[in-house]
């Protein structure tokens, strides 16, 4: 994992907004977040540093990686993506490179693209990274504070290599769970810029109609009208996510014949820490088996599953034999969830 050195608290936020410690440690759990390098740091060079760290742990070189795959919501360009972004800045040979664009699930997703490729054999080391930075394109006024307290940036990576089959016992990934519901797409989203051209909703963003060809991308109406920032519906997403998340762990356990008592260590996207305890709850897990890191980092969206999962196995939570589910939910809606026998 890699997060960058500037540590923005609650507290540093109220230069910006109308928000407190109290109302964002409450809803959300979160104490402090970090915050890239304005211009020295990119989400790009963020899943550098946690590729090489992960590639070092491997006993490998950048060399040896046969494919890249990068999840991220929050590219260093509209495109061409970060893979290729990295697989410049490491100097790998030229392998594939896939980015993936599925938000908060981003790094399941990737994983469960990755292990496809082990499972085949066309693969033998690749290289998945979830990175973003957040902080370049928040809303810091007050009218954006339900969704600039929340997010934070940094990154994490991951190589997998095949290991002999997953039987149950063996390491490996067992099973893989990935869905969708597009009906849900405007109530957590960025809309511009874009294409769109208002088709998908019915609120009027920006002036499309007015708009001249050549200024629909990107026009001075989506600046003037706060419309080029991530927008959430916080209540609905949380009423969905916590019925989402549940069920995607429970499908990997039945997938795989198992049950809540036999998780090691669920973790699980950091969305918000009230959403986590919810799951808990409702899964009847205790303490042990749930990681959270939220108050330290925010919802690094892509970035937090692999955050969350280098930290718990520096910290001697994840063990040769355990068993780890990992669950993620988010824009989309997209939710997904992986069984792993570490
Ligand atoms: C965003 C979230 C924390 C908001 O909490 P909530 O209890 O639902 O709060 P609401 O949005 O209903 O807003 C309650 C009040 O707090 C205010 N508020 C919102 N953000 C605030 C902030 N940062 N500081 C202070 N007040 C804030 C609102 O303006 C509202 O005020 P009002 O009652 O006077 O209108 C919560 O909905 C949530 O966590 N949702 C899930 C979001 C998520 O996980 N997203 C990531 C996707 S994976």
């Amino acid at each position: 994992m890699y997060v960058p050195a500037n540590v923005v608290t609650n507290n540093d936020l109220l230069k910006y907004m109308d928000t407190s410690d109290e109302w964002i440690q409450e809803r959300t759990g979160i104490k402090e977040r970090r915050y890239a390098h304005r211009t020295n740091e990119t989400t790009t060079t963020m899943g550098v540093e946690a590729a090489k760290i992960a590639i070092e742990r491997a006993g490998i070189t950048p060399q040896d990686i046969d494919f890249i795959v990068f999840a991220t919501l929050s590219p260093d360009y509209y495109f061409p993506g970060c893979g290729v972004l990295l697989q410049r800045a490491m100097q790998m040979k030229d392998v594939g490179a896939l980015d993936v664009r599925n938000q908060c699930s981003g790094f399941v997703y990737a994983l469960s693209v990755a292990d496809q490729y082990i499972k085949t054999g066309m693969y033998k080391n690749i290289l998945v990274v979830g990175a973003e930075k957040h902080s370049f394109g928040l809303d810091f006024s007050t009218r954006g504070r339900n969704v600039s307290v929340i997010f934070g940036d940094g990154a994490g990576a991951v190589v997998l290599q095949p290991t002999e089959p997953a039987t149950g016992s063996g390491p490996g990934i067992l099973s893989t769970h990935l869905h969708s519901d597009g009906n849900n797409a405007e109530i957590l989203a960025m809309y511009n810029p874009g294409t769109h051209a208002n088709h998908w909703v019915e609120q009027r963003l920006a002036d499309f109609d007015e708009a001249e060809v050549g200024e629909m991308f990107m026009s001075h109406a989506m600046i003037d009208n706060a419309q080029n920032f991530p927008f959430m519906d916080g209540p609905s997403v949380f009423k969905v996510a916590v019925e989402k998340f549940p069920a995607v762990i429970m499908e990997a356990l039945t997938a795989n014949g198992y049950q809540t008592s036999d998780i090691s260590l669920l973790i699980p996207h950091q969305a918000n820490l009230r959403i986590s305890q919810f799951v808990q709850k409702k899964l009847g897990l205790s303490d042990n088996q749930v990681y959270n890191n939220i108050q330290k980092f925010g919802n690094t969206t892509a970035a937090s599953v692999p955050i969350a999962l280098c930290e718990a196995w520096e910290q001697g939570k994840v063990k040769e034999g355990d068993l780890v589910c990992l669950a993620a939910f988010g824009s989309g809606f997209t939710w997904a969830s992986a069984l792993l026998r570490w």
